[in-house]
């Protein structure tokens, strides 16, 4: 295992960006804020890198990792891009959106990063610390939420320290995330498909296609049939607290994950409460979420009851996530 390594945390200065660069370049694991979560990135086309990197989160090899390019050039050179695909790069990034294509012939990603599947997970940040990094490193970066795998992904580099010091060699503090659920995954094949709802809400995907998304098939409990993002299997996030959903009331005992400005009976004796937004806005919802369901975790209360959130815009992914962490 990783584990033994001295992990160093440096601020975003350019020193640190070339130095960051270097470590990469060397095969090393460096963690790095993108606008969605912190990511935690290995060199693309470096197997061994990539082995450390599996280990270091422990995470199953079988789950694919999205390679991070700081341009639409670099992206064409990892994956094919018909029509609608090129018209959902162009549309949205740099931004909190991941495309699955077909790899290009030549792909520099490694297998391993890939699953051994004939398609790549491809993204282009825009967080300048993340574009910065890969612009100064001058390749393609894979990198998975820096977390230990099935754990909550991580908002601000304390997270990152939390699950991973002494099995990465750096963390690059780019301050707190903004959007701060994972970003959208579609699977540009036929028709294009969403395969995870993230930090890109489905309305704006579906405006710029001028059709609907596909749904991938599910169970009846709503996890995926055949995972084909394979990370989205159903117990995901998960707190070790117990979490339960559409809270009315605070039980004996429980924490309060709070949404919008309603109070609920028994509120009063809850062991905690945070409120993701007392304002009801999905945004703040979503840049709180991981962050508060941590802190929550961190409480020892019996359970962390959740209420309601609406299920539209980026309320999709919030609810999403809650569900998993809720299995
Ligand atoms: O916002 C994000 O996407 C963050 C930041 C760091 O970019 N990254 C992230 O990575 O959430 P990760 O590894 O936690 O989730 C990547 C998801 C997994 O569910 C994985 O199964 C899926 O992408 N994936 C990767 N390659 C795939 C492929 N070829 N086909 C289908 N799903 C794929
Ligand atoms: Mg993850």
């Amino acid at each position: 295992m990783a584990v033994g390594l001295t992990t160093r945390m440096t601020a975003a200065d350019p020193d640190a960006l070339k130095d960051a660069a270097r470590c990469l370049r060397n095969g090393g694991l460096v963690a790095f804020p993108t606008e969605t979560v912190y990511g935690l990135g290995a060199d693309a086309g470096n197997a061994a890198a990539i082995a450390r990197l599996y280990q270091a989160k422990g995470r199953p090899a079988f789950n694919p990792l999205i390679a991070h390019v700081a341009d639409l050039a670099a992206a064409r050179n990892i994956a094919v891009f018909d029509a609608e695909a090129l018209n959902l790069a162009e549309s949205f990034w740099p931004g909190p959106l991941t495309l699955v294509l077909p790899k290009a012939p030549n792909c520099p990603v490694a297998d391993l990063a890939t699953a051994g599947l004939d398609t790549v997970a491809v993204r282009i940040p825009a967080h300048p610390v993340a574009v910065a990094l890969l612009r100064a490193f001058g390749g393609a970066v894979v990198a998975p939420s820096a977390n230990l795998s099935g754990h909550v992904s991580p908002t601000t580099a304390a997270h990152v320290q939390s699950d991973l010091a002494g099995r990465i060699d750096l963390i690059v503090d780019g301050g707190a995330v903004s959007v701060g659920v994972e970003s959208t995954i579609v699977g540009c094949f036929e028709q294009p498909m969403l395969l995870r709802p993230g930090g890109l809400p489905r309305e704006a995907i579906e405006q710029v296609l001028g059709r609907a998304l596909l749904q991938p098939p599910q169970d009846p409990d709503g996890a995926m049939a055949q995972p084909l993002a394979p990370g989205m299997l159903a117990s995901h996030y998960a707190p070790r607290t117990p979490v339960r959903l559409m809270a009315d009331e605070v039980r004996p005992g429980e924490a309060l994950l709070a949404f919008g400005p309603a109070v609920l009976p028994g509120m009063d004796k809850a062991i905690a409460v945070m409120n993701l937004s007392g304002l009801a806005d999905l945004a703040e919802a979503a840049t709180n979420l991981f962050g508060y369901l941590r802190a929550l975790d961190a409480r020892g209360a019996a359970g962390i009851a959740v209420m309601p959130v609406p299920d539209h815009g980026l309320g999709e992914a919030i609810n999403d996530r809650l569900r998993r962490a809720a299995v």
